[in-house]
């Protein structure tokens, strides 16, 4: 899909489709009475039948006799002086579905126009080219018989005035670089675990790096693992035909070349069985998105390359596959991890903190300001805050509240669960420095604890995304979360 903005009025353009907003009582958006207007009052006959509700989200589609556009298609904003964010974002995401449902091939949309009550113009056109690509989506990579194209190719948002064109014109760059970065993770996500292996995670990040000279990518193998003193990650992929990989990718963007980077590293299990202890059968295959943290990093790096960000930023990922076998980790197995601390492995099902622990380990080396890891950690976050919420926990409150701050505004939530000491000692073991469960309770918490223990030289967060990268159900399939979070924390960092 192209996205642009409109440099001329909306009355002055021909196009397949025009998108209008309505308030409850039928009464018309500021953009929709100057259409109005100039079809001499043919849109306050529709909304004076009293068939448009007004209702946020309701749509309807119009045929016009006259010039202007096509097709107009009416959307319900709800009480005029009331739109929020939430309410706006539901209003255009319905808007995308009806006209994706027609056969318009471009479309004007007015709706990032309309006054928010929490948000500037910018953020909602940005917000509106997120919402247009997100819907527009289709995965059939791995169908024989590919799905149909939808009609529309590209989308203009209007211009509220000459004073907003600057900043809108830069919104809608963001828009699509977040959109890009989005699609790249879904994608990843989607991809079933013979194809999205290990390798496969690495050579989309070397492909990322002949694409943007801005991005360079390496990528360490078993050997090189081995040599670094990688024993928990390595650990993971020993039951696996498949080799791990950890894929360095580092974008340079500061002027400052030697400007300290944020990293982000990426849980990038391709696929979870539980290893030797086994999941159970049943949605077993969703296990191939545990590689969503990994597809974020990816995906974000990729938005932020698109983007040209004057920033330094590093992308690490710990790539594993997780399976039994003759050669696999058994429950009470010993390893030593990179920072020399030992593990006792009692469940090998929790192996994203074994991969997740030496990665962060190895990107010291880095100094980074800031690392923040992603990860589809725990059952207990999807438990806890369904497919809405990531959950945030920080060693940096500062930190923290940055971020809960951000996923408030770019609507990507998360929200602070404690990383207390009192937790800590849940994951005492017998026989090593740390055992890597803590128990049946506080799944989310005590895996973070067991993170904590590896992040103490820098300022951390870490985003358990297991419910919030996939929505499960007849629609089920990656969602592209938290990459939106993520440009945003590095779009507001200073260089
Ligand atoms: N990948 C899973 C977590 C997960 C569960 C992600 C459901 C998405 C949906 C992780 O590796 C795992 O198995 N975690 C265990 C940890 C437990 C053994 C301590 C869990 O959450 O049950
Ligand atoms: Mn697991
Ligand atoms: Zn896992």
């Amino acid at each position: 899909m192209k996205y642009s903005l409109l440099s001329t009025a909306v009355t002055a353009k021909a196009t397949d489709c025009l998108v209008l907003g309505v308030w409850t009582k039928g009464r018309l958006s500021a953009p929709a009475v100057a259409v109005d207007t100039t079809l001499d009052g043919a849109l306050s006959r529709v909304t004076g039948s009293g068939d448009v509700s007004g209702k946020v989200g309701d749509t309807l589609l119009l045929h016009p006799h006259s010039g202007l556009a096509k097709r107009i298609l009416l959307v319900g904003c709800g009480d005029e002086g009331a739109l929020d964010a939430r309410s706006y974002r539901k209003a255009v995401g319905a808007a995308i579905k009806a006209l994706l449902k027609s056969s318009a091939k471009d479309a004007v949309f007015t709706l990032a126009e309309l006054p928010l009550k929490d948000r500037d113009i910018a953020w909602a056109t940005t917000l509106l080219v997120q919402e247009c690509d997100a819907n527009a989506y289709q995965y059939d990579q791995t169908k024989s018989k590919k799905k149909p194209e939808y009609a529309l190719k590209s989308v203009a948002v209007s211009a509220a005035s000459a004073e907003t064109r600057k900043a809108q014109t830069e919104a809608v760059k963001l828009g699509a670089s977040i959109a890009l970065g989005v699609a790249a993770t879904r994608e990843l996500g989607n991809l079933p675990g013979n194809i999205c292996t290990p390798t496969y995670l690495a050579d989309t990040a070397v492909k990322l790096g002949e694409k943007y000279k801005t991005i360079s990518t390496k990528v360490l193998n078993e050997a090189q693992m081995k040599k670094l003193g990688m024993g928990s990650l390595l650990s993971v992929s020993a039951g696996s035909a498949q080799e791990a990989k950890l894929i360095v990718m580092e974008y340079k963007g500061a002027t400052k070349a030697d400007s300290k980077p944020v990293v982000l590293v990426g849980k990038g299990i391709t696929f979870d069985t539980g290893g030797i202890s086994l999941k159970p059968g049943l949605a077993m295959d969703e296990m191939k998105y545990d590689m969503c943290g990994a597809a974020s990093v990816i995906g974000t790096l990729t938005a932020i390359a698109d983007l040209g960000l004057k920033l330094n930023v590093v992308g690490v990922i710990a790539a594993a596959e997780n399976m039994p076998g003759s050669k696999a980790t058994k429950p009470g197995d010993i390893v030593t991890s990179m920072s020399g601390q030992t593990i006792e492995i009692l469940n090998t099902d929790a192996e994203g903190r074994l991969v997740l622990c030496d990665a962060l380990t190895y990107v010291e080396r880095f100094k980074p300001r800031t690392v923040i890891d992603i990860a589809t950690l725990t059952g207990a976050a999807v438990a806890t805050f369904g497919d809405q919420t990531s959950a945030l926990l920080s060693n940096n409150q500062a930190l923290a509240d940055e971020l809960l701050q951000l996923g408030q505004h770019t609507l990507d939530f998360a929200w602070q669960l404690p990383l207390w000491d009192e937790y800590q000692s849940l994951l005492d073991s017998n026989f090593a420095d740390i055992a890597n469960i803590g128990g049946p309770r506080g799944g989310t918490i005590t895996a973070a604890c067991f993170l904590s223990r590896f992040t103490k030289q820098y300022r951390w967060a870490h985003l358990d995304i297991a419910g919030t990268a996939w929505v499960s159900g007849a629609q089920k399939g990656a969602t592209g979360r938290p990459v939106p979070l993520l440009v945003e924390y590095l779009r507001t960092q200073k260089a």
